[in-house]
């Protein structure tokens, strides 16, 4: 395939909403790759990024309306309260937000603009095509105002092709998805992002922070069992994008709070000793019993630990909002 501009020629359309397919600037490993690379060698791991086919986005939606996940509530009272302030502040021509998922948290700054009369593109950015366009056909109606530019891709691919404007930009990371990556990959892409800002754009980032082993615990672990359905549905990624043959019954989901490395543990765990056939590989995964497989880190950060990666990758604190438990933060910076 030869790309010559920045973006492909055609749209992905689905009904009346296109997305922009955004172009990587480097190569990124197929879903056959990565898995030839870290499930057929121990210790064994996946990507998280399989786990948001249509049914992982949805069941990820469920999961931050638990009332065990306080994330999503915190952070969004966060946003409630200081949305305009940051708006204000900030007067983005563009919203560009990584990893939108539904843009459910995003509507507080869309409410502030309303509030302040701003009016804005945003470009919600995600490698879950059915949640990019379902999120942007309601947020066509509800914000009409909104310029929408849907960008659909995968962020590991590089920052370099991201559409800019003339104005400013503001650009959002949130949900603590910044802790799914190890903290040196959060390093490296926090500074990617800052190498592709131009001064005066600012970064707004959501950031679950250290706490009580119970209530971490808890939150990955909810009592109706949807973060569990969420975990094996990676399973049945892969038995249909790979016609692969797991039995997702022979696994178990367990979330752990590794103290040392102060991280959410998610694991996927081979309740017997068997066989998996990974047909389109041609390979047989042989697990033992009891043997796992890393599907996600969650790493919790203190503020100091917030605060040094941001000033590493060579940001300025502009601001640091927190609730009164400061269980997370929600951190604006500058360029
Ligand atoms: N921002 C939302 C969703 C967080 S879940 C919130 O705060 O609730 C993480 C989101 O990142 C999902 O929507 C998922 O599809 C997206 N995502 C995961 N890996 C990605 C990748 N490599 N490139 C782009 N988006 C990715
Ligand atoms: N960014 C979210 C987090 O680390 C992702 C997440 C929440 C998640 N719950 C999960 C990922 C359960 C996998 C399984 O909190």
């Amino acid at each position: 395939m030869q790309i010559s501009t920045k973006y492909a020629e055609s749209n992905v359309n689905i009904g009346e909403t296109s997305c922009i397919p955004v172009m990587p600037t480097r190569i990124v490993p197929d879903m056959q790759d990565d898995v030839c690379e870290s499930l057929l060698n121990r210790p064994r791991s996946l990507s998280p990024k399989y786990f948001y086919d249509e049914r992982g986005s949805e069941l990820f939606d469920q999961i931050c309306s638990t009332p065990e996940y306080y994330p999503t509530r915190t952070e969004n009272t966060l946003l409630t309260e200081y949305a305009v302030e940051i708006i204000d502040k900030t007067r983005p021509e563009q919203i560009l937000e990584l990893g939108s998922g539904y843009s459910v948290k995003t509507r507080r700054l869309f409410d502030a603009c309303q509030h302040i009369s701003h009016s804005c593109t945003y470009a919600p950015f995600d490698v879950c095509e059915e949640a990019l366009v379902e999120s942007a056909q309601k947020l066509s109606k509800e914000y009409q105002w909104l310029d929408l530019k849907p960008l659909l891709g995968d962020y590991h691919g590089g920052l370099g092709n991201l559409p800019a404007t003339q104005g400013s930009h503001l650009y959002l990371f949130l949900g603590s998805t910044i802790g799914n990556f190890e903290q040196h990959e959060a390093l490296a892409f926090i500074n990617e992002l800052y190498d592709v800002m131009r001064e005066g754009d600012h970064f707004l980032i959501g950031i679950d922070r250290v706490k009580k082993n119970d209530v971490l615990h808890a939150a990955y672990n909810d009592a109706q069992g949807i973060t569990a359905e969420f975990n094996l549905n990676v399973l049945h990624v892969l038995n249909r994008e790979l016609n692969a043959n797991f039995d997702i019954n022979a696994f178990t989901h367990s979330a752990t709070f590794n103290t040392e490395k102060e991280r959410i543990e998610m694991r996927l765990t081979s309740i017997r000793k068997q066989e998996v056939k990974i047909n389109d590989l041609e390979k047989t995964i042989h697990f033992d019993k009891d043997e796992s497989i890393l599907t996600e880190i969650s790493q919790k950060y203190t503020y100091s630990g917030i605060e040094e990666m941001l000033t590493d990758a060579g940001f300025s604190i502009t601001d640091h909002y927190e609730d009164d438990n400061q269980y997370f933060s929600l951190v604006l910076a500058s360029k």
